[in-house]
Protein backbone atom coordinates (compact mmCIF):
# COMPACT_ATOMS: atom_id res chain seq x y z
CA UNK A 1 0.00 0.00 0.00
CA UNK A 2 0.78 3.64 -0.65
CA UNK A 3 1.64 5.48 2.58
CA UNK A 4 1.46 9.27 2.54
CA UNK A 5 0.21 9.54 6.16
CA UNK A 6 2.41 12.82 7.75
CA UNK A 7 5.34 12.09 10.09
CA UNK A 8 2.88 13.23 13.10
CA UNK A 9 0.21 10.29 12.65
CA UNK A 10 2.55 8.30 11.67
CA UNK A 11 2.91 5.23 14.72
CA UNK A 12 6.37 3.96 14.62
CA UNK A 13 5.82 0.46 12.56
CA UNK A 14 5.67 -2.54 14.92
CA UNK A 15 7.96 -5.27 14.99
CA UNK A 16 8.44 -8.55 16.49
CA UNK A 17 9.47 -7.16 19.26
CA UNK A 18 6.10 -4.92 20.02
CA UNK A 19 4.82 -4.74 23.40
CA UNK A 20 1.86 -6.72 22.38
CA UNK A 21 1.30 -9.45 20.27
CA UNK A 22 -2.08 -11.01 19.31
CA UNK A 23 -1.23 -14.29 16.93
CA UNK A 24 -4.02 -15.85 15.18
CA UNK A 25 -6.71 -15.48 17.81
CA UNK A 26 -10.15 -16.69 17.66
CA UNK A 27 -13.21 -17.46 19.41
CA UNK A 28 -15.86 -19.14 18.70
CA UNK A 29 -19.64 -19.48 20.58
CA UNK A 30 -21.75 -23.04 19.67
CA UNK A 31 -20.30 -22.54 16.19
CA UNK A 32 -20.18 -18.98 15.83
CA UNK A 33 -16.53 -17.11 15.53
CA UNK A 34 -17.41 -13.86 17.16
CA UNK A 35 -13.30 -13.74 17.14
CA UNK A 36 -11.95 -14.65 13.73
CA UNK A 37 -8.07 -14.82 12.94
CA UNK A 38 -7.03 -11.85 14.85
CA UNK A 39 -3.22 -10.77 14.51
CA UNK A 40 -2.28 -7.50 15.98
CA UNK A 41 1.07 -5.64 16.99
CA UNK A 42 1.04 -2.98 19.73
CA UNK A 43 3.66 -0.92 20.56
CA UNK A 44 4.71 0.39 24.07
CA UNK A 45 2.35 3.18 24.84
CA UNK A 46 0.69 3.50 21.45
CA UNK A 47 -3.36 4.60 21.97
CA UNK A 48 -5.23 2.15 19.81
CA UNK A 49 -8.31 2.09 18.48
CA UNK A 50 -10.69 -1.07 17.51
CA UNK A 51 -14.15 0.30 15.55
CA UNK A 52 -16.43 -1.67 14.63
CA UNK A 53 -20.13 -2.16 14.26
CA UNK A 54 -22.08 -3.83 16.98
CA UNK A 55 -21.72 -7.83 17.13
CA UNK A 56 -18.78 -7.60 15.58
CA UNK A 57 -16.74 -9.05 18.40
CA UNK A 58 -14.90 -6.06 19.66
CA UNK A 59 -15.90 -6.88 23.27
CA UNK A 60 -15.24 -10.73 22.75
CA UNK A 61 -11.49 -9.74 21.90
CA UNK A 62 -10.72 -7.55 24.64
CA UNK A 63 -12.08 -10.18 27.07
CA UNK A 64 -9.80 -12.64 26.14
CA UNK A 65 -7.00 -10.22 26.57
CA UNK A 66 -8.28 -9.46 30.10
CA UNK A 67 -8.73 -12.89 30.68
CA UNK A 68 -12.53 -13.08 31.64
CA UNK A 69 -12.64 -15.15 27.64
CA UNK A 70 -10.70 -19.13 27.27
CA UNK A 71 -9.76 -17.96 22.90
CA UNK A 72 -10.47 -20.93 20.96
CA UNK A 73 -7.23 -20.74 19.62
CA UNK A 74 -4.02 -17.96 19.53
CA UNK A 75 -1.64 -16.61 21.65
CA UNK A 76 -1.45 -13.53 23.47
CA UNK A 77 1.87 -11.78 24.60
CA UNK A 78 2.63 -8.74 26.46
CA UNK A 79 6.22 -7.59 27.75
CA UNK A 80 7.68 -11.13 26.38
CA UNK A 81 5.52 -13.02 28.62
CA UNK A 82 3.06 -15.35 26.86
CA UNK A 83 -0.12 -14.57 29.25
CA UNK A 84 -2.58 -16.76 26.92
CA UNK A 85 -3.13 -19.04 30.07
CA UNK A 86 -3.05 -17.30 32.78
CA UNK A 87 -5.77 -15.95 34.89
CA UNK A 88 -7.31 -12.89 34.52
CA UNK A 89 -6.14 -11.72 38.04
CA UNK A 90 -2.97 -12.60 37.18
CA UNK A 91 -2.40 -10.24 34.27
CA UNK A 92 -1.07 -6.93 34.48
CA UNK A 93 -4.52 -6.30 32.76
CA UNK A 94 -7.49 -3.98 33.87
CA UNK A 95 -10.76 -3.44 31.58
CA UNK A 96 -13.36 -0.81 31.74
CA UNK A 97 -16.35 -2.24 30.99
CA UNK A 98 -19.06 -0.86 28.21
CA UNK A 99 -21.08 0.21 31.57
CA UNK A 100 -18.60 1.27 34.06
CA UNK A 101 -19.73 -1.57 36.35
CA UNK A 102 -19.01 0.23 39.57
CA UNK A 103 -20.00 -1.21 43.32
CA UNK A 104 -23.31 0.62 43.71
CA UNK A 105 -22.83 0.29 47.64
CA UNK A 106 -19.20 1.54 47.73
CA UNK A 107 -17.92 4.82 47.81
CA UNK A 108 -15.82 6.37 45.16
CA UNK A 109 -12.46 5.93 47.18
CA UNK A 110 -13.60 2.30 48.23
CA UNK A 111 -14.79 1.90 44.81
CA UNK A 112 -10.97 2.85 43.40
CA UNK A 113 -9.38 1.37 46.09
CA UNK A 114 -10.81 -2.26 45.50
CA UNK A 115 -8.19 -3.62 43.20
CA UNK A 116 -5.50 -2.78 45.82
CA UNK A 117 -7.06 -3.97 49.49
CA UNK A 118 -7.93 -7.36 47.25
CA UNK A 119 -3.73 -6.98 46.66
CA UNK A 120 -3.09 -6.70 50.55
CA UNK A 121 -1.14 -3.55 50.42
CA UNK A 122 -0.47 -0.93 53.52
CA UNK A 123 -3.76 1.36 53.87
CA UNK A 124 -1.50 4.31 54.17
CA UNK A 125 -0.41 3.88 50.52
CA UNK A 126 -3.80 2.75 49.32
CA UNK A 127 -4.93 6.16 50.54
CA UNK A 128 -2.03 7.84 48.97
CA UNK A 129 -2.48 6.54 45.93
CA UNK A 130 -6.32 6.93 45.93
CA UNK A 131 -5.71 10.40 46.80
CA UNK A 132 -3.48 10.70 43.19
CA UNK A 133 -6.17 9.25 41.05
CA UNK A 134 -8.53 11.41 42.29
CA UNK A 135 -6.43 14.23 41.37
CA UNK A 136 -6.10 12.49 38.38
CA UNK A 137 -9.36 12.06 37.11
CA UNK A 138 -10.50 15.46 38.60
CA UNK A 139 -12.76 14.45 41.31
CA UNK A 140 -11.02 15.65 44.32
CA UNK A 141 -13.59 15.93 47.06
CA UNK A 142 -16.10 13.54 45.95
CA UNK A 143 -14.48 10.80 47.51
CA UNK A 144 -17.37 9.59 49.77
CA UNK A 145 -19.93 10.32 47.24
CA UNK A 146 -21.88 6.91 46.24
CA UNK A 147 -22.05 6.41 42.08
CA UNK A 148 -26.17 7.05 42.51
CA UNK A 149 -24.99 10.67 43.18
CA UNK A 150 -23.09 11.38 40.28
CA UNK A 151 -23.17 12.25 36.45
CA UNK A 152 -22.54 9.95 34.18
CA UNK A 153 -18.89 11.03 33.31
CA UNK A 154 -18.53 11.19 36.99
CA UNK A 155 -19.01 8.03 37.13
CA UNK A 156 -16.82 7.40 33.92
CA UNK A 157 -14.04 8.72 35.54
CA UNK A 158 -14.49 6.97 38.39
CA UNK A 159 -14.22 3.78 36.49
CA UNK A 160 -10.99 4.92 34.26
CA UNK A 161 -9.68 5.74 37.89
CA UNK A 162 -10.30 2.03 39.37
CA UNK A 163 -8.64 0.79 36.45
CA UNK A 164 -5.70 2.99 36.54
CA UNK A 165 -4.52 2.48 40.04
CA UNK A 166 -3.20 -1.02 39.95
CA UNK A 167 -0.71 0.59 37.23
CA UNK A 168 -1.75 -1.90 34.30
CA UNK A 169 1.16 -2.62 31.79
CA UNK A 170 -2.46 -2.63 29.43
CA UNK A 171 -5.65 -0.73 29.82
CA UNK A 172 -8.53 -1.66 27.80
CA UNK A 173 -11.66 0.85 27.80
CA UNK A 174 -14.74 -0.87 26.43
CA UNK A 175 -16.91 2.05 24.87
CA UNK A 176 -15.27 4.52 27.53
CA UNK A 177 -17.16 7.14 26.19
CA UNK A 178 -20.08 5.61 24.76
CA UNK A 179 -22.63 6.48 28.28
CA UNK A 180 -21.70 10.61 27.44
CA UNK A 181 -23.31 12.80 25.78
CA UNK A 182 -21.75 14.63 22.84
CA UNK A 183 -19.97 17.68 24.71
CA UNK A 184 -18.98 15.99 27.50
CA UNK A 185 -17.37 12.71 25.33
CA UNK A 186 -15.34 15.17 23.00
CA UNK A 187 -14.10 17.01 26.54
CA UNK A 188 -13.37 13.43 28.00
CA UNK A 189 -11.20 12.37 24.67
CA UNK A 190 -8.98 15.21 25.01
CA UNK A 191 -8.63 14.46 29.39
CA UNK A 192 -8.35 10.33 28.27
CA UNK A 193 -5.10 11.50 25.90
CA UNK A 194 -3.73 13.67 28.27
CA UNK A 195 -3.84 11.23 30.77
CA UNK A 196 -2.26 7.89 28.34
CA UNK A 197 0.25 10.98 27.72
CA UNK A 198 0.92 11.23 31.42
CA UNK A 199 0.94 8.22 32.42
CA UNK A 200 2.39 5.99 29.55
CA UNK A 201 0.17 3.22 30.19
CA UNK A 202 -0.67 1.09 26.74
CA UNK A 203 -4.34 2.00 26.03
CA UNK A 204 -6.93 -0.44 23.46
CA UNK A 205 -10.28 1.34 23.20
CA UNK A 206 -13.21 -0.22 21.48
CA UNK A 207 -15.70 2.09 19.97
CA UNK A 208 -17.94 1.81 17.67
CA UNK A 209 -17.36 6.18 16.39
CA UNK A 210 -15.85 7.11 13.94
CA UNK A 211 -14.62 9.92 14.60
CA UNK A 212 -13.86 9.05 18.20
CA UNK A 213 -11.29 6.93 17.09
CA UNK A 214 -9.64 9.15 14.94
CA UNK A 215 -9.20 11.85 17.29
CA UNK A 216 -7.65 9.57 19.85
CA UNK A 217 -5.77 6.85 18.75
CA UNK A 218 -2.50 6.74 16.92
CA UNK A 219 -3.65 3.70 14.79
CA UNK A 220 -7.33 1.77 14.82
CA UNK A 221 -7.93 -1.56 13.85
CA UNK A 222 -11.12 -1.53 11.26
CA UNK A 223 -13.44 -5.16 12.20
CA UNK A 224 -16.14 -7.05 10.89
CA UNK A 225 -17.95 -10.41 11.72
CA UNK A 226 -14.43 -10.85 13.88
CA UNK A 227 -11.83 -9.94 11.57
CA UNK A 228 -9.61 -7.05 11.11
CA UNK A 229 -10.01 -5.76 7.78
CA UNK A 230 -7.79 -3.03 8.11
CA UNK A 231 -5.16 -1.82 10.35
CA UNK A 232 -3.31 1.72 10.04
CA UNK A 233 -3.36 5.23 11.45
CA UNK A 234 -5.95 7.63 11.21
CA UNK A 235 -4.76 8.91 8.29
CA UNK A 236 -3.90 5.65 6.38
CA UNK A 237 -7.46 4.69 7.00
CA UNK A 238 -8.88 8.08 5.57
CA UNK A 239 -7.51 8.28 2.37
CA UNK A 240 -5.95 5.01 1.53
CA UNK A 241 -9.22 2.27 2.72
CA UNK A 242 -8.35 -1.24 1.42
CA UNK A 243 -11.48 -2.38 0.77
CA UNK A 244 -15.14 -1.51 0.28
CA UNK A 245 -16.37 -2.16 3.64
CA UNK A 246 -13.77 -0.16 5.08
CA UNK A 247 -14.41 2.64 2.64
CA UNK A 248 -18.09 3.05 3.14
CA UNK A 249 -17.62 2.36 6.50
CA UNK A 250 -14.87 5.37 7.80
CA UNK A 251 -16.63 8.89 6.97
CA UNK A 252 -18.43 9.78 4.73
CA UNK A 253 -17.28 8.75 0.79
CA UNK A 254 -19.07 8.94 -2.40
CA UNK A 255 -18.67 4.99 -4.85
CA UNK A 256 -18.68 5.16 -8.79
CA UNK A 257 -19.24 1.52 -9.61
CA UNK A 258 -17.38 1.14 -12.72
CA UNK A 259 -15.81 -1.36 -15.65
CA UNK A 260 -12.42 -1.59 -16.37
CA UNK A 261 -11.82 -0.25 -20.16
CA UNK A 262 -8.31 0.32 -20.18
CA UNK A 263 -5.00 0.05 -18.36
CA UNK A 264 -1.33 1.30 -18.61
CA UNK A 265 0.63 0.49 -15.84
CA UNK A 266 -1.10 1.80 -11.98
CA UNK A 267 -3.49 4.67 -14.62
CA UNK A 268 -7.03 2.92 -15.19
CA UNK A 269 -9.49 4.59 -17.15
CA UNK A 270 -12.94 3.00 -16.26
CA UNK A 271 -16.94 3.75 -17.48
CA UNK A 272 -19.27 4.37 -14.97
CA UNK A 273 -22.25 2.15 -14.85
CA UNK A 274 -25.20 3.26 -16.68
CA UNK A 275 -23.56 5.79 -17.63
CA UNK A 276 -20.82 6.79 -20.92
CA UNK A 277 -18.93 9.23 -18.26
CA UNK A 278 -15.17 8.03 -18.31
CA UNK A 279 -13.31 8.43 -15.18
CA UNK A 280 -8.91 7.81 -14.56
CA UNK A 281 -7.22 6.83 -11.63
CA UNK A 282 -4.74 4.95 -10.16
CA UNK A 283 -4.66 1.35 -8.60
CA UNK A 284 -1.69 -0.74 -6.31
CA UNK A 285 -3.46 -3.48 -7.06
CA UNK A 286 -3.80 -5.53 -10.29
CA UNK A 287 -6.37 -4.91 -12.07
CA UNK A 288 -7.78 -6.07 -15.62
CA UNK A 289 -10.08 -4.75 -18.31
CA UNK A 290 -13.38 -5.75 -17.85
CA UNK A 291 -13.11 -6.10 -14.27
CA UNK A 292 -16.23 -4.12 -12.10
CA UNK A 293 -14.24 -1.78 -9.37
CA UNK A 294 -15.81 1.18 -7.42
CA UNK A 295 -14.26 4.50 -8.12
CA UNK A 296 -14.27 6.50 -4.51
CA UNK A 297 -13.56 9.99 -3.78
CA UNK A 298 -14.48 12.04 -0.54
CA UNK A 299 -16.88 15.13 -0.32
CA UNK A 300 -13.93 17.15 0.49
CA UNK A 301 -12.04 16.15 -2.60
CA UNK A 302 -14.94 17.71 -5.14
CA UNK A 303 -15.15 21.07 -6.30
CA UNK A 304 -18.07 21.83 -7.58
CA UNK A 305 -18.69 24.67 -10.02
CA UNK A 306 -20.70 25.97 -12.95
CA UNK A 307 -17.97 26.03 -15.23
CA UNK A 308 -15.88 23.22 -16.20
CA UNK A 309 -12.58 23.24 -14.75
CA UNK A 310 -10.38 21.10 -17.67
CA UNK A 311 -6.77 19.93 -16.65
CA UNK A 312 -4.47 16.95 -17.49
CA UNK A 313 -5.42 15.38 -14.19
CA UNK A 314 -9.05 16.74 -13.43
CA UNK A 315 -11.55 14.08 -13.45
CA UNK A 316 -14.70 15.83 -13.92
CA UNK A 317 -18.88 15.26 -14.74
CA UNK A 318 -21.51 17.35 -14.73
CA UNK A 319 -24.63 17.00 -12.65
CA UNK A 320 -27.63 18.90 -10.93
CA UNK A 321 -27.98 20.13 -7.41
CA UNK A 322 -30.62 18.36 -5.55
CA UNK A 323 -29.95 18.88 -1.87
CA UNK A 324 -28.11 22.05 -0.14
CA UNK A 325 -27.30 22.35 3.15
CA UNK A 326 -25.50 25.32 4.91
CA UNK A 327 -23.73 24.89 7.81
CA UNK A 328 -21.92 28.26 8.42
CA UNK A 329 -18.27 27.44 7.59
CA UNK A 330 -19.29 25.33 5.02
CA UNK A 331 -21.76 23.78 2.67
CA UNK A 332 -23.11 20.38 1.78
CA UNK A 333 -24.34 19.48 -1.66
CA UNK A 334 -25.83 16.54 -3.32
CA UNK A 335 -25.65 16.61 -6.92
CA UNK A 336 -27.43 14.09 -9.09
CA UNK A 337 -25.02 12.97 -11.88
CA UNK A 338 -25.78 11.81 -15.52
CA UNK A 339 -25.94 8.40 -14.44
CA UNK A 340 -28.74 9.43 -11.81
CA UNK A 341 -26.06 8.89 -8.65
CA UNK A 342 -26.24 11.33 -5.89
CA UNK A 343 -22.88 12.50 -5.08
CA UNK A 344 -22.24 14.16 -1.84
CA UNK A 345 -19.98 17.10 -1.97
CA UNK A 346 -18.52 19.42 0.64
CA UNK A 347 -16.95 22.92 -0.20
CA UNK A 348 -15.74 25.76 2.22
CA UNK A 349 -17.57 28.62 2.32
CA UNK A 350 -14.70 31.09 1.40
CA UNK A 351 -16.76 33.70 0.26
CA UNK A 352 -19.94 35.53 1.99
CA UNK A 353 -22.98 34.06 1.59
CA UNK A 354 -24.77 36.33 -0.85
CA UNK A 355 -22.19 35.09 -3.11
CA UNK A 356 -22.30 31.79 -3.63
CA UNK A 357 -23.09 30.91 -7.09
CA UNK A 358 -24.18 27.28 -6.94
CA UNK A 359 -28.08 27.01 -5.79
CA UNK A 360 -30.45 24.33 -6.12
CA UNK A 361 -31.32 23.06 -9.01
CA UNK A 362 -28.26 24.36 -11.03
CA UNK A 363 -26.31 22.52 -13.51
CA UNK A 364 -22.89 22.08 -12.03
CA UNK A 365 -19.38 20.32 -12.72
CA UNK A 366 -17.87 18.23 -10.53
CA UNK A 367 -14.01 18.24 -10.65
CA UNK A 368 -11.72 16.63 -8.92
CA UNK A 369 -8.00 15.71 -8.83
CA UNK A 370 -7.24 12.39 -10.80
CA UNK A 371 -5.07 11.26 -7.18
CA UNK A 372 -7.71 11.68 -4.94
CA UNK A 373 -9.99 8.57 -6.64
CA UNK A 374 -9.42 5.43 -4.37
CA UNK A 375 -9.45 2.57 -6.44
CA UNK A 376 -11.87 -0.23 -4.83
CA UNK A 377 -11.52 -3.99 -6.02
CA UNK A 378 -13.12 -5.44 -3.23
N1 LIG B 1 -21.11 -15.52 25.92
C1 LIG B 1 -21.55 -15.57 24.65
N2 LIG B 1 -22.21 -16.65 24.17
C2 LIG B 1 -22.61 -16.72 22.90
N3 LIG B 1 -22.43 -15.74 22.00
C3 LIG B 1 -21.78 -14.64 22.40
C4 LIG B 1 -21.31 -14.48 23.75
N4 LIG B 1 -20.72 -13.27 23.85
C5 LIG B 1 -20.81 -12.70 22.64
N5 LIG B 1 -21.45 -13.50 21.77
C6 LIG B 1 -21.70 -13.22 20.36
O1 LIG B 1 -20.47 -12.89 19.73
C7 LIG B 1 -20.63 -11.83 18.81
C8 LIG B 1 -19.71 -10.67 19.18
O2 LIG B 1 -20.14 -10.09 20.41
P1 LIG B 1 -19.38 -8.88 21.10
O3 LIG B 1 -20.03 -8.64 22.39
O4 LIG B 1 -17.94 -9.19 21.10
O5 LIG B 1 -19.69 -7.71 20.07
P2 LIG B 1 -19.31 -6.15 20.15
O6 LIG B 1 -18.54 -5.86 18.91
O7 LIG B 1 -18.68 -5.85 21.44
O8 LIG B 1 -20.75 -5.44 20.04
P3 LIG B 1 -21.30 -4.08 20.75
O9 LIG B 1 -20.73 -2.95 19.95
O10 LIG B 1 -22.77 -4.21 20.59
O11 LIG B 1 -20.85 -4.08 22.17
C9 LIG B 1 -22.11 -11.48 18.83
O12 LIG B 1 -22.74 -12.14 17.77
C10 LIG B 1 -22.58 -12.00 20.16
O13 LIG B 1 -23.94 -12.36 20.11
MG1 LIG C 1 -19.26 -4.66 23.09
Amino acid sequence: MTTTADETTAAPEPSAESYLQIRSLCKDFDGITAVDQVNLDINKGELFAILGASGCGKSTLLRMLAGLETPTSGRIVLDSEDITDWPAYERPINMMFQSYALFPHMTVEKNIAYGLKKEKIEPDEIDQRVKNMLDLVQLKGFDKRKPNRLSGGEKQRVALARALIKNPKLLLLDEPLAALDKKLREQTQFELMNLQEELGVTFIVVTHDQEEAMTLATRIAVMNSGKFIQTGTPTEIYEYPSNRFVADFFGTINIFDARVINVTGRELTVEVDQSDIQMKAYSDKPVAIDDNVGIAVRPEKISISKQLQDGANITATKGVVEDLAYYGNYSIYRVKTESGQLVQVSAQNQTRSSDHVVEWEDEVYLSWEQNSSIVLVD
